[in-house]
């Protein structure tokens, strides 16, 4: 049988378990490439750090140029996150001839045009499954099994951390900070575990989905997120006392449907969602992505969007694919990056229209409830409901108490300037908290 050697830069959690299925699977993968995968070298930087027992010491070595100057390797997995060095690896690889695969969303986010470009002008290939929702194989069902489709909305949750943070605090009461150690603890946070809870994440995954679904540059800085971060226990109380759910949604669809190129809604922000749709139903390091296409419909996925061997299933893919030369064809045919694309109209969020679920801590005194509703009408708000509990059942006179609205159908923009005058009454303690509702 045919032999393809391959390499992997990065053992950490991804990484170790790439090496893992490559090494532990050897026939399964042979048998299903066609080819065997020969891992001949591992590079990392920490050469005191302990592997994994089953790693064969010889494999691992901290000099890339055993990878690069090796013309047998064809394929090399770069499983190392963060933007730099990142970058200059993955430009050294291709640059070595290399056909590279990549879980690196950041890197992908942020220097995707110049990388792909780059790609292309070596001959060379770069596969990224694992970029987006970790085991989820959404990149290869949008560029290929849905490819007829005009995608029309994309509702994703494509932060693993954030949803394990959110369904713990949901399901066990658990502390917040305590549930993010626990997140880093089991492999799914990022490096710096702030770019997974304050939205960052998400971002760079949703500039991907965008440039995949609808064929647009949008820089991930320009998405508008707002993360996990100021979430609170009683959020996600009052959330499931009114039938819903609080998960960190990612959005990319087309404004009142057009085309991608008269506008697109983008954002990234804690959201409730309807209670018993499958989206709410998604819990901790799961990701979901629910797709509307033109041709096939509605269409969902589901599946463990961080750790180690799910996100290793889709690196060995990737690889298995390149081995046999179909994601070269993949960037050739239907991998609409590092060729020119026009701009799109991300669309205003102020402009959008929707339910809001709004969350004061206020006095309780007679009047503040008339004042704060009169600011809302005159934002032209219309209340769909008010909640708001006496605290453990004593008198709450003259304390500070949570107050929740639901608003009618409103725009976006109206509610940021209700809110900003809200914010400025004596009544009114810590900044309001604001939340898109998905009713749909
Ligand atoms: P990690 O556990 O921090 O591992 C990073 C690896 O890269 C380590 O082995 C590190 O070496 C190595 N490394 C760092 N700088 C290097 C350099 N200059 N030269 C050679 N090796 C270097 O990260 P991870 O969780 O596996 O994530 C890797 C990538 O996959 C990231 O881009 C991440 O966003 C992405 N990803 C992660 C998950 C997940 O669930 N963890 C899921 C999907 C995608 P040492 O071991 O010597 O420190
Ligand atoms: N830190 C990421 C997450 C890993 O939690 O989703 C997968 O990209």
């Amino acid at each position: 049988m045919d032999v393809t050697k391959v390499a992997i830069i990065g053992l950490g959690t991804v990484g170790a378990g790439v090496a893992r299925l490559l090494l532990e699977q050897q026939d399964r993968v042979a048998s299903r490439a066609g080819r065997r995968l020969e891992l001949v070298q591992a590079v990392v930087r920490d050469p005191r750090k302990p592997r994994e027992s089953w790693l064969p010491a010889a494999l691992v070595g901290t000099d890339i140029e055993r990878v690069t100057n090796d013309p047998a390797i064809r394929v090399v997995a770069h499983l190392v996150g963060g933007v730099e060095p990142a970058r200059t690896i993955l430009l050294r690889l291709l640059e070595a001839g290399k056909d590279v695969v990549t879980a690196n969303k950041a890197v992908l986010a942020e220097h995707g045009e110049d990388l792909f470009a780059r790609a292309r002008q070596l001959g060379r290939s770069i596969a990224f499954d694992a970029a987006v929702a970790g085991g989820i194989p959404i990149v290869t069902n949008l560029v290929q099994c849905l490819a007829a489709n005009q995608i029309t909305s994309l509702r994703a949750i494509l932060n693993g951390t954030s949803n394990f943070v959110i369904s713990e605090m949901e399901e066990h009461g658990a502390d917040y900070h305590a549930t993010l150690q626990q997140a880093q603890a089991l492999g799914y946070a990022e490096a710096d575990p702030t770019m997974d809870i304050d939205g960052t994440d998400s971002a760079q995954k949703l500039a991907i989905l965008a440039r995949l679904a609808y064929g647009v540059n949008v820089p991930w800085r320009t998405i508008t997120r707002s993360g996990i971060d100021r979430l609170h226990t009683v959020d996600i109380r009052c959330a499931r006392e009114l039938g819903y759910r609080i998960k960190l949604m990612a959005v990319a669809q087309l404004a009142d449907g057009g085309t991608p190129r008269e506008g697109l809604e983008l954002h990234v922000s804690p959201t409730l969602v309807r209670a018993g749709t499958q989206l709410a139903d998604t819990r901790g390091a799961f990701n979901a992505i629910h797709l509307v296409g033109d041709a096939v419909g509605e269409i969902f996925f589901h599946g463990q969007g961080a750790g180690q061997m799910p996100t290793a299933s889709a690196v060995v893919a990737d690889m298995m694919d390149m081995a046999v030369g179909r994601a070269q064809l993949n960037l050739r045919s239907v991998i609409p990056w590092g060729t020119p694309t026009p701009r799109v109209v991300v669309r205003d969020c102020a402009a959008l229209r929707g339910r809001y679920y709004l969350r004061l801590m206020v006095d309780d005194h007679p009047g503040v409830l008339a004042e704060i509703a009169g600011i809302l009408g005159c934002n032209n708000i219309s209340i769909a409901s008010v909640l708001q509990h006496e605290l453990d059942g004593m008198p709450t006179d003259g304390c500070q108490v949570p107050l929740v609205i639901m608003t009618h159908k409103t725009v976006e923009g109206a509610v940021q300037r209700a809110v900003e005058e809200i914010d400025g009454l004596s009544a009114v303690g810590a900044r309001t908290i604001r939340m898109r509702v998905l009713d749909d």
